[in-house]
């Protein structure tokens, strides 16, 4: 992969919307927006070009990821309790077909039984949780290493 910028799309999925007034002891005490913006400046210095998606629905997350190879490179996806059970997530993503680093905000594997399940994990290079928003700029140094080859 020779570009010179590349495009990393960060995906949230549901009640991600609604960091800042979630758990702090789980979640931390940023809103989406200043978490974004915290990778935005993560992407400017590792030399990509991050793009940022949420929402509530299951269908537009799917649909997101049809279409998501014309405009990136790689992924990053917390997709929030789908990753839990969405096997149609799942499908999407392997439609998607792109590089994909899966990243929780906090330490699903020492919470609930449930939470310890990731439909998504098998398609993914890595799971990155439990490392706040450090976990993001993890990510994207795991992606851009991977692109640059
Ligand atoms: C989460 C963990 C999920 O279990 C939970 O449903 C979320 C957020 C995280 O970032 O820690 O909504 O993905």
């Amino acid at each position: 992969m020779n570009r010179a910028a590349p495009r990393v799309e960060v995906m949230h999925g549901v009640n991600l919307d609604m960091l800042g007034q979630r758990d702090p002891r789980q979640y931390g005490t940023l809103t989406l927006a200043e978490l974004e913006s915290l990778v935005e400046g993560y992407g400017r210095e590792l030399g990509c070009t991050v793009t940022f998606f949420q929402t509530n629905a299951e269908r537009e997350f799917v649909e997101r990821l049809h279409r998501v190879r014309h405009t990136a490179d790689a992924l990053i996806l917390n997709p929030g309790a789908w990753t839990h059970y969405s096997w149609a997530i799942h499908d999407a993503l392997e439609i998607a077909g792109l590089p994909t680093i899966e990243v929780h905000l906090s330490d699903v594997h020492a919470r609930e039984a449930w939470r310890q399940v990731t439909v998504i994990g098998d398609l993914c290079l890595a799971t990155v949780a439990g490392r706040g928003v450090e976990g993001y700029r993890e990510a994207l140094e795991h992606v851009s290493r991977a692109l640059r080859g």
